[in-house]
């Protein structure tokens, strides 16, 4: 049977990358697949977190799935620290896992910097707590961002090591779905660089709580070059503002950037952002709407967690008590 598994981390706002990369997608797979959706507030702890911002944080990421049209029905949506196997199962897997394997990964030197022996243990260990995540629902199918890649060859990696050490067929090894019209959003303010939360000028990205006015204004400063828009088929050699605000309107119309292309070549930015403003707010106004919504209903969102975290347990229970008995714990 196929399983999906997938985490966000609860650090601040959620914007359009998040929404066009990642959300999006997990809103199409709810319809095929049995699907597990978890705030991963132990991730995020792995660099210093103000305890009230993470609490809040927590609740607003979860917010923004449902808002986002997630249905707590028919997913199940929780946050990891409510299911203790994802703390158990990532020790075992520090015990599966090797230093010469996590030492490879780039993201912990990307984050660690320069600073490296001043970084937490956790953020050194971090892929093996992600590998707990899948693997403790014995998840098959794993979508990520492109980022994300690597940690799930580690994942896989641990899989076949504990196997191998144990000689069970016990862990399947899941695979990433990078869906093909997985978006890769860049900041309005520089076409080389992500759309991100952690960019200074909020102006860089749209924040799925923006409204009406703010997304227009930002979109109206969203850096172009003077040329047209190129016609279908062209290239955009050299311009990735202009790649980058037409694919988000093929990604927020559901079309292509060649059916964009078609329709707005050799028309000016002038004409074009004001028919990006329109859709934009038309697809992320009522999800922005929702989110604020039901931020003032937090019994709502925390039954929903609490909801989710049961149905998650009674899926890791028996996994973890034949992990218990393969190791050969008592
Ligand atoms: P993060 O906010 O970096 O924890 O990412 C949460 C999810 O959103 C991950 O699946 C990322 O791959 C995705 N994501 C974050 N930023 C972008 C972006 N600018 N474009 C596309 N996907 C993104
Ligand atoms: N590491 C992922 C990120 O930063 C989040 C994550 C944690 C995850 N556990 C996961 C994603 C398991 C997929 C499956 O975006």
């Amino acid at each position: 049977m196929e399983r999906i598994f997938s985490g966000v981390q609860p650090t601040g706002n959620l914007h359009l990358g998040n929404y066009l990369g990642a959300i999006r997608n997990w809103v199409k797979l709810q319809f095929k697949f049995e699907c597990l959706y978890c705030v991963v507030d132990l991730h995020a702890i792995t660099v210093p977190q103000n305890p009230t911002e993470l609490r809040a944080n927590i609740r607003e990421v979860t917010a923004g799935l449902l808002a986002a049209g997630l249905d707590p029905a028919k997913n199940i949506i929780f946050n990891q620290s409510k299911v203790s196997g994802h703390a158990e199962l990532a020790w075992i897997f520090n015990c599966v896992s090797r230093l010469g394997w996590l030492n490879r990964m780039t993201q912990f030197k990307e984050k660690a910097g320069k600073r490296r022996d001043n970084a937490t243990v956790g953020l050194y260990a971090y892929p093996n707590l992600m590998a707990a995540d899948i693997l403790l629902y014995k998840a098959t199918h794993v979508p990520v961002g492109a980022d994300q890649k690597q940690h799930l060859e580690l994942t896989r990696d641990i899989a076949q090591a504990f196997n191998s050490m144990f000689d069970a067929d016990f862990f399947p090894e899941p695979e990433p779905v990078i869906m093909d019209d997985t978006a890769r959003v860049m900041s309005l303010r520089s076409g080389t660089n992500k759309m991100s939360k952690s960019d200074e000028s909020d102006y860089s990205r749209i924040n799925l709580t923006d409204d009406a006015d703010i997304i227009a204004l930002k979109i109206q400063k969203a850096r172009t070059d003077p040329e047209p828009l190129p016609g279908p088929g062209d290239q955009f050699s050299g311009r990735p503002e202009a790649e980058n605000l037409v694919g988000i309107y093929a990604a927020l119309s559901d079309t292509s950037v060649e059916e964009v292309c078609a329709e707005f070549g050799g028309k000016n930015f002038s004409e074009f952002k004001p028919r990006l403003t329109e859709i934009a707010v038309a697809k992320l106004v009522p999800i922005g709407e929702e989110i604020k919504r039901l931020s003032q209903d937090l019994s709502h969102i925390d039954a929903v967690l609490s909801n989710g975290a049961e149905r998650a347990e009674n899926i890791a229970q028996p996994v973890l008590s034949e992990v218990r008995e393969i190791i050969g714990l008592i």
